[in-house]
């Protein structure tokens, strides 16, 4: 057991650590920077590929939250309408073609009861499917009609986390290659994006290369009441992540909001003793964030913001005083996935603080096989 955790104490902690390696594996002969394209290996011919009008997605839980990721940039690089549900709550309406509509499911296990009935259900009212997984041989690659793998590497602790980063990478691959087959996506943005994607593996280091900071915040605030995370933008679906990852292993009560939405409820919540995780980092704007920021503040809040790093990689001007400044290393619309990271240990140190059962949370299972 110890010799497959290679030295860590829990397979969520090694599986933390696999994120460069898995995203390498994701990444790796799939994009042609130079060229602004993408392959793969996915089977969607052009004449479907430009009559699509509408993108579906279901999931659910943290691939749901990747698939949320994805949506604000399949609408802004595609531009299709894309619409992410979780899965158990899917009904299909498709419009009036749905061979118009794309749906996508994202699952790790392949093996969700929830996302394979959303996928049965859209395939009855004739859409085409498509299934982006980490297992071969699962029963979502059998059901659709293609599918594009995460390359992830297995993953042992219920918890997921090197697949969710491995999700959000293959999707923005699958983004630019549908983007640039409609002729909506400008070879300018697809190398930008690509050079995001291709940033991914090295950025992520340098957050997991902060882990001796981010135990120390872990202990510092463990005993909170509760926990807050906020963002806007790709902020948002790592903000509702962040909170998912800490209930699950930590069971603290935690929350994930867009930022803006505080002031209208959430706030009433928020004490000295609630920590409000932010993130301020590119792709999530940061500067409408900071509004919100202050707000918690003043109900003193602890702050512990997720920044853009100066170009050294170190904590840049801080106009706001965070009570903690962890430095993102840049990744553009990718830098809330990088982010994300630092909420990943977050919740595992706090978790590992309280002596939970980490690899195995009470009342729940790596794969959901009933509805
Ligand atoms: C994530 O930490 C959870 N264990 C859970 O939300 C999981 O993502 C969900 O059950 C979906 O699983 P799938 O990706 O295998 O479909």
């Amino acid at each position: 057991d110890a010799a497959e955790k290679s030295g860590y104490d829990h397979y969520m902690l090694k599986e933390i650590h696999e994120q460069p390696r898995a995203l390498r594996q994701t990444i790796s002969g799939r994009i042609d920077a130079d060229d602004g394209t993408v392959d793969v290996d996915v089977d969607l011919p052009s004449e479907y590929v430009d009559s699509i009008e509408e993108i579906q997605i279901v999931a659910c839980g943290t691939s749901n939250y990747a698939g949320r990721y994805a949506a604000e940039l399949l609408e802004s690089v595609v531009d299709v309408r894309t619409t992410v549900e979780v899965a158990s709550e899917y009904e299909f309406d498709g419009g009036r073609d749905p061979w118009r509509t794309l749906v996508v499911a994202v699952t790790q296990s392949g093996e969700t009861a929830d996302t394979l009935s959303a996928i049965r259900r859209a395939k009855r009212a004739g859409a085409r499917t498509l299934a982006v997984t980490n297992t071969l041989g699962s029963t979502i690659v059998r059901e659709t009609d293609d599918s594009v793998f995460i390359r992830a590497g297995p993953e042992i602790g219920v918890a997921a986390t090197k697949t969710f980063a491995s999700q959000v990478a293959t999707l923005t691959l699958l983004a630019v290659r549908i983007g640039r087959a409609r002729g909506s996506l400008s070879y300018a943005r697809a190398r930008e994006l690509l050079e995001s994607v291709r940033r991914l593996p090295n950025a992520v280091q340098g957050v997991l290369d902060r882990e001796d900071r981010i135990r120390e915040v872990a202990r510092e605030y463990a005993d909170s009441d509760a926990f807050f995370f906020v963002g806007r933008r790709f902020g948002h679906p790592v903000a509702l992540e962040g909170a998912l990852k800490l209930k699950e292993i930590s069971y603290d009560h935690a929350e994930g909001f867009p930022a803006g939405e505080l002031k209208h409820g959430p706030l009433a919540l928020v004490t000295d003793e609630t920590p409000v995780l932010a993130l301020l980092t590119d792709g999530s704007r940061p500067d409408e964030t900071l509004n919100n920021v202050k707000e918690v503040q003043a109900r003193g809040a602890p702050v512990i913001g997720a920044t853009t790093a100066d170009g050294d990689g170190e904590v840049a001007a801080d106009p706001t005083h965070l009570d903690v400044d962890l430095p993102v290393p840049a990744a553009g619309v990718l830098e809330p996935l990088v982010a994300n990271v630092y909420w990943q240990l977050f919740a595992y140190h706090v978790a590992d603080e309280k002596g939970r059962p980490i690899d195995r949370p009470r009342n729940l299972a790596k794969s959901v096989t009933v509805e």
